[in-house]
C-alpha cells in the first residue's frame, strides 16, 4: 500500500531527488563543484536554479557525480511525514560518504530546514549547514563558515526577499520548458499544511523583472513559461510599488495595480509562439477575470490545476479551505463555460481528521462531477505545528485512510481513462519537447491542456520547440498516441 501515498505518475512533487547540472556542460572551468538533489514541489525546483546562480558566482560549477562534489545539498521538502523520511534516508547515505571523504561539506536547505532550524545539526549529525529558503543569498558565507569547522545556520524569514534580480541558472533544462516563480511564501492558512510555515509571508515579485526573465527565456529559444507560486491568483503589486512611469496618470490607483490576470496578459503578450501556463490556484483566488484572459489567448494554455481537497463541505471548513463543495462546484461550472476545452486536474486528502465514510462519498461524488483529468492523491499526514495539529485529532486509522485513498485512486484512473479516450480522433497543437522516452523515431510533447502526446516522426522535419498539428489515433491512458496532420 506503500505506492498509494503518492500515486499520480508525473507530478512535481514525484520528481523526487533529481540531480541537477546545467544543461550546457561548461563546470569544467570551475575549481570547486555543488551537487544538488531537489525534492518537493516545482518551487524547490526553481528555487534550486536560483541557487545554482548564487553558487556559480561564487566559483562553484554544478556536477551530477558524486565523487567529485565538494558541497552536496539537499533542496528538501516537508510537506508530508513521508517526505522528511526520504531525506533524511538519503541523508544517512552522504553520512557515509563524508565518513571516507572528511572535507566535504553537507548543506540542507528548503522547507526541512526552515521546519527542523538547527535541530536538524542534532539530530542529523555531520550536516554542516541548515538553510531556509529566504537565505539562499547567504549561501557563500555559510559555505565559508562551515569551511572553518563551524555549523553554519540561517533560516531567517522574509517578506520581501523574491530573489527578483538573480538569473537563474537552467538545470536539466530540455531547452524548451522553464519554470518562472512569481511570488514567494503563502497567507492561507490550509490547516493540514505546513508551507506557510517553511515558506513564510506571501510576497508578489516585480511585474518587470518576471517579463524581463521571460522574455530572456524566449530570446534563448525556450517555447513554454509556467508561473510558479503557491496561490498565483493573489499576485498584487500595487501601483505604489511600480516604478515611477509604470502606470498612466499622475496617481497610483487601483486599476494601475498588476492583478494575476493583468501579469497572465502581460506575459501572453511577449509573443505568440511562447506557451504559458501557471500554477497553483487556489479555487477561492482564481477570478473571472484570470478565465477571460486564458480564453483570450490562445498561447495560454487551456489547463487549471485547482486542487480540491475534499468534497465534503464540513471537513473543508476544517481544512480552512474557506470554499463550499457547491462553491467549488460552481468555479468548475464557470471554467467549462468560458473554456469548455480546458483541462482541469485536482489534488485530494483522503482520511482528515474526523472524516465519515460519508465525507469520503462526497470527495468521489465531487470527482465524478469535476471530470478531473487527472489527480495527485495522498492520504492525510499531520504535521507538527500546523492549525490541524493543534487543533484536530489525527482520529482516521491509517487503514482507513488507505482504503479510501485506494477508492479515490481507482476513481482517478477511470475518469482519466475517459477523459484521454474522449480526445481520440480530435486533431491538437502539440508543442514538441524532445523525443519520446521509448523511441526517437518519436516526438514527445503536451497539448495546451497539459496532455502528453506521442507520435511518430513520419520523415517531416520537425525539431525540439517546433509546435506540430497532431492528430489523436489511441491512448494508453495516461498519454496520448498520435500521427502528424500538419504544422
Ligand atoms: N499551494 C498548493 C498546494 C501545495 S502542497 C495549493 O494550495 O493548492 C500540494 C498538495 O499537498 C496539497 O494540495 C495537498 O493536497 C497536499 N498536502 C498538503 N499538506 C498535506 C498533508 N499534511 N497531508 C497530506 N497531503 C497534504
Ligand atoms: Fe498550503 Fe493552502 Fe497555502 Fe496551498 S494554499 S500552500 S495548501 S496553506
Ligand atoms: Fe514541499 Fe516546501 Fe514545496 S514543503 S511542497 S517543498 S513549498
Amino acid at each position: 500500500m506503500e505506492t498509494l501515498e503518492r500515486s499520480s505518475k508525473v507530478h512535481d512533487e514525484a520528481r523526487q531527488g533529481e540531480t541537477f547540472a546545467p544543461f550546457k556542460n561548461d563546470s569544467n572551468q570551475f575549481k570547486k563543484k555543488f551537487l544538488i538533489e531537489s525534492y518537493g514541489c516545482a518551487m524547490n525546483f526553481a528555487d534550486s536554479e536560483i541557487v545554482a546562480s548564487i553558487l556559480n558566482s561564487e566559483g562553484f560549477g554544478a556536477t551530477r557525480n558524486v565523487e567529485e562534489a565538494d558541497l552536496i545539498l539537499l533542496n528538501t521538502c516537508s510537506i508530508r511525514e513521508k517526505a522528511e523520511q526520504t531525506i533524511r534516508k538519503r541523508l544517512t547515505e552522504f553520512r557515509k560518504l563524508k565518513t571516507a571523504r572528511p572535507g566535504i561539506l553537507v548543506g540542507v536547505l528548503g522547507c526541512m530546514a526552515e521546519r527542523l532550524k538547527s535541530n536538524l545539526l542534532e539530530e542529523e549529525k555531520l550536516v554542516d549547514m541548515v538553510v531556509g529558503p529566504d537565505a539562499y543569498r547567504t549561501l557563500p558565507d555559510l559555505i565559508e563558515e562551515a569551511g572553518t569547522g563551524q555549523k553554519a545556520v540561517n533560516v531567517l524569514l522574509s517578506r520581501d526577499e523574491t530573489y527578483a534580480d538573480i538569473s537563474p541558472i537552467r538545470l536539466n533544462s530540455n531547452g524548451i520548458t522553464a519554470f518562472v516563480s512569481i511570488m514567494r511564501g503563502c497567507n492561507n492558512m490550509c490547516s493540514f499544511c505546513v508551507v506557510p510555515f517553511t515558506r513564510g509571508r506571501e510576497r508578489s515579485r516585480d511585474a518587470q523583472s518576471i517579463i524581463a526573465e521571460c522574455k530572456d527565456l524566449f530570446d534563448k529559444g525556450f517555447k513554454e513559461v509556467t508561473l510558479l507560486g503557491q496561490n498565483v491568483d493573489s499576485y498584487y503589486i500595487a501601483a505604489s510599488a511600480q516604478p515611477a512611469g509604470e502606470f498612466k496618470g499622475s496617481k497610483a490607483s487601483d486599476a494601475d495595480a498588476i492583478t494575476f490576470a493583468k501579469l497572465l496578459e502581460m506575459v501572453a503578450l511577449i509573443s505568440p509562439e511562447l506557451r504559458v501556463r501557471f500554477s497553483t490556484s487556489h479555487p477561492k483566488d482564481i477570478t473571472d477575470d484570470v478565465l477571460y484572459v486564458m480564453a483570450r489567448y490562445e498561447n495560454i494554455c487551456k489547463y487549471i490545476h485547482l486542487p480540491v481537497q475534499s468534497g465534503s463541505s464540513r471537513i473543508l471548513q476544517l481544512m480552512n479551505r474557506t470554499y463550499t463543495r457547491e462553491w467549488y462546484m460552481a468555479k468548475v461550472n464557470r471554467i467549462r463555460e468560458i473554456m469548455p476545452d480546458c483541462g482541469i486536474t485536482s489534488d485530494i486528502i483522503s482520511g482528515f481528521c474526523t472524516e465519515t465514510e460519508e465525507d469520503h462519498l462526497e470527495t468521489l461524488d465531487m470527482m465524478a462531477y469535476s471530470r478531473y483529468d487527472m489527480s495527485y492523491m495522498y492520504f492525510y499526514s499531520e504535521r507538527p505545528g500546523t492549525l490541524a495539529a493543534r487543533r484536530y485529532q489525527d482520529d482516521v486509522p491509517l487503514a482507513i485512510k488507505k482504503r479510501r485513498l485506494d477508492e479515490i485512486v481507482k476513481l482517478q484512473n477511470r475518469l482519466s481513462q475517459q477523459s484521454y479516450k474522449a480526445d481520440v480522433g480530435k486533431t491538437y497543437k502539440v508543442l514538441i519537447e524532445g523525443n519520446s522516452k521509448r523511441s526517437e523515431e518519436a516526438w514527445s510533447g503536451k497539448t495546451s491542456h497539459s496532455k502528453v502526446l506521442v507520435f511518430a516522426k513520419q520523415g517531416f522535419d520537425f525539431k525540439k520547440g517546433d509546435y506540430a498539428m497532431v492528430k489523436v489515433t489511441s491512448t494508453t491512458g495516461g498519454t496520448l498516441i498520435g500521427e502528424i496532420a500538419g504544422s
